[in-house]
């Protein structure tokens, strides 16, 4: 391909891709399927990477992140980012009102409401219509520059056409992690053993300052935008901006609402505190602001506020409830979750019997006792929370509680590593709740999508003793599918050949689908782009897994040990055999072996490729990046900004340092 074709093409795909990504994102209106829209982004980068002199920041590519920061630079606001003064009753409101009424004497105005979004409050700057800079609230006058993390923000336009906006404006908002979003995490998250996320606001908040742009692609952020700012006048009032807003592809959520006096607010307020627990994100109250702007200006600042707003906050919803007892269930890794059950409570418009109860040293915080009073509270998560214990009701002969010695599924004692809060049941292959997690999460569509298999077929299958393992599925014939329950000719046909589909899945799909502990699936995306197959991973030492970005020495040994196991060597044996794919295949299938047995360290920043891309370059043509350099390192490939610390020991070790134009001449690239 020549380079005027590669630009046409790159220059097509952008326009398409952004035109699905607006009528999805702006119309909802899923106009290709998202595995056609994958393929075109696919392209794109792939075309970008190949062809780098045309990569863009406003490209849609910059979407899927990949950028890694060491530390974000500070950058300071040109406008301040104020907070707002809170307020929590009606009386206060008046008050407001009042301060209102006598500061504009004899004047008309109007009041604008808005819900108060809880996330992060963002600060996006744009210049001649691209987003040129996206950057935390900080201290108000200086903030983190994420723009990288910002970018992969779907609903944040990277550029801006079509509408009448000056050079230079600056747009306000509140980024948030979807309830959806965070429950689909920290679902995964315990599945894999993890540390949960505590709610979805520390959720964004974390994962905005996350230093590997991908990760925070993955993460699913959304942002909603309630402020337009420039140094010209745009609109004479709020709901103007509002409106100039939604029209250059913002998202703003359509609960806001004029209101011609407090009467008005009040009665938005009241219509908001349960339907607002019906929206996607968390709302922690609204947001009173006067409409017209020229009245803003009039009515000023404090030191920290504006006098033209208000917060008020909704009070926590929480119930008292009874605990009746708790379960204690087991997941996939054998981890044992323990679960409140409680007398049935009303809280926010639902009934609620059950309440999450994290593990042991919570039970003993707590001091939770069979019979207690407790409080519940709602917070991001779909099972609330239990809060607080009225320890004046309790029954005196109540007993302390005694978490299980034994698992409560198949009775073998529990283990708890040190440092660890939760509990195991370290018998993988006997016990009944850990075997059944191991194939639900196997078929599922992010692991080998089996079409055609629920639960209810794993458990009939699982009692007729037909599978033990994964790989027995690719073992059944159609006799013994046909016997079971409720299958006919069709039903039977249709899952083998939903079995026989699934040996396509990817190698990431694979080495997620086997459920190592602490492998999600960004994770098992990682670790199969850097070492591509899985005898590489299996023999890779514990030194070599810690050196892909973002896997520290928690996952690196719950990996190493994994593959140590000879049931899972067997496994695994069992599986390539069956057909499934243990490599990576397709467009990284490697390039070359012109790098065959060498070994890399990579540091600094380089000119045309971001520093995991530049490794997987290594890797593409047989190449070994490593973490460390040591005498047996055969380079040190540096970028700009490399540390001196490390340029002296490669000298001091002779090792040979290269150049980025002397690295894509070694493997024949021309920069
Ligand atoms: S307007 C001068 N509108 O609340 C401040 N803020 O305590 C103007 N927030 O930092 C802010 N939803 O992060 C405004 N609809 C909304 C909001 C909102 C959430 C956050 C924002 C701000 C904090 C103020």
């Amino acid at each position: 391909m020549t380079k005027d074709e590669a630009k046409s093409s790159i220059d097509a795909l952008r326009e398409k891709i952004e035109y699905y990504n607006e009528q999805y994102y702006q119309h909802h209106n899923s106009v290709v399927s998202d595995y056609e829209f994958d393929q075109l982004l696919e392209e794109l980068i792939r075309l970008e990477n190949d062809f780098p002199e045309f990569k863009s920041q406003d490209s849609p590519s910059q979407r899927v992140g990949g950028t890694i920061t060491k530390n974000f630079e500070t950058v300071y606001h040109r406008f301040p980012m104020l907070s707002l003064s809170n307020t929590y009753s009606e009386q206060d409101l008046l008050d407001f009102d009042k301060r209102i009424r006598k500061s504009l004497p004899d004047e008309d105005f109007e009041y604008f409401c808005e819900l108060k979004f809880d996330g992060v409050a963002l600060s996006l700057r744009y210049e001649n219509g691209l987003l040129v800079q996206g950057a935390t609230r900080g201290d108000g006058v200086r903030g983190d520059d994420i723009t990288h993390n910002v970018r992969t923000i779907r609903t944040i336009p990277l550029k801006i056409s079509g509408v009448d906006l000056p050079a230079s404006f600056e747009v306000r908002g509140e980024a948030f992690m979807p309830r959806k979003s965070f429950t689909a995490i920290n679902k995964e998250r315990e599945e894999n053993g993890e540390a949960l996320l505590a709610n979805p606001r520390n959720a964004a908040s974390g994962t905005l300052k996350m230093q590997d742009s991908s990760i925070v692609a993955s993460r699913k952020l959304d942002c909603y935008v309630y402020a337009l700012l420039s140094e010209e006048a745009l609109a004479d009032t709020h709901a103007e901006s509002i409106a100039l807003l939604e029209k250059a592809g913002f998202n703003v959520s359509p609960t806001y609402r004029k209101c011609k006096d407090i009467t008005a607010v009040i009665a938005y307020i009241e219509e908001w505190e349960n339907k607002r627990l019906e929206l996607p994100l968390e709302t922690d109250g609204i947001v009173v602001k006067i409409n017209s702007l020229a009245q803003q200006e009039r009515l000023g600042y404090t030191a920290k506020s504006p006098r033209w707003a208000i917060a008020y906050k909704y009070k926590a919803q929480n119930a008292a409830s009874r605990l009746l007892d708790i379960e204690y269930n087991v997941g996939r890794t054998g981890a044992v979750t323990p679960v409140a059950l409680l007398e049935p409570v009303q809280l926010a418009g639902t009934v609620v019997k059950r309440a999450s109860i994290h593990n042991a040293n919570f039970i003993a915080e707590m001091d939770l006792r069979i019979g207690d009073t407790v409080y519940v509270e709602k917070g991001g998560e779909i099972i609330p929370k239990i809060t607080g214990v009225e320890l004046k009701d309790r029954l005196p002969q109540a007993p302390e509680l005694e978490y299980p010695a034994n698992c409560p599924a198949c009775d073998t004692p529990l283990v708890r590593k040190e440092g660890e809060a939760a509990h195991y049941c370290p018998n993988e292959t006997g016990c009944p709740p850990q075997i059944k997690a191991r194939f639900e999460h196997f078929i599922q569509r992010k692991a080998l999508n089996i079409d055609g298999l629920g639960e209810r077929t794993i458990v009939a299958l699982l009692e007729k003793n037909l599978i033990h393992t994964v790989a027995d599925l690719y073992r059944l014939t159609y006799e013994e599918i046909y016997a079971l329950e409720g299958f006919k000719d069709q039903s039977t046909q249709n899952l083998l050949a939903g079995i026989e589909n699934s040996k396509k899945a990817p190698f990431e799909n694979v080495l997620f689908g086997l459920g190592i502990r602490y492998v999600g699936r960004t994770v098992a995306e990682k670790l199969a782009r850097h070492f591509r197959n899985v005898d590489a991973i299996a023999n890779a030492e514990k030194e070599e897994l810690i050196a892909v970005p973002e896997i520290g020495e928690r996952i690196a040994e719950s990996v190493y040990d994994y593959f140590r196991n000879p049931q899972h060597q067997q496994l695994i044996e069992e599986l390539k055999e069956a057909g499934l794919q243990f490599e990576v295949t397709g467009r990284n299938k490697p390039e070359s072996s012109e790098l065959e047995g060498k070994t890399f360290v990579v540091s600094g920043v380089f000119e045309h490729f971001e520093r995991d891309e530049i490794k997987e370059l290594i890797q593409a043509h047989g190449g070994k990046v490593v973490s460390s350099i040591s005498a047996k390192l055969d380079y040190l490939l540096a970028g700009d900004k490399m540390g001196p610390a490390k340029k002296e020991k490669a000298e001091s070790l002779q090792v040979p340092i290269l150049s980025e134009a002397e690295f894509l001449n070694m493997i024949g690239q021309n920069s």
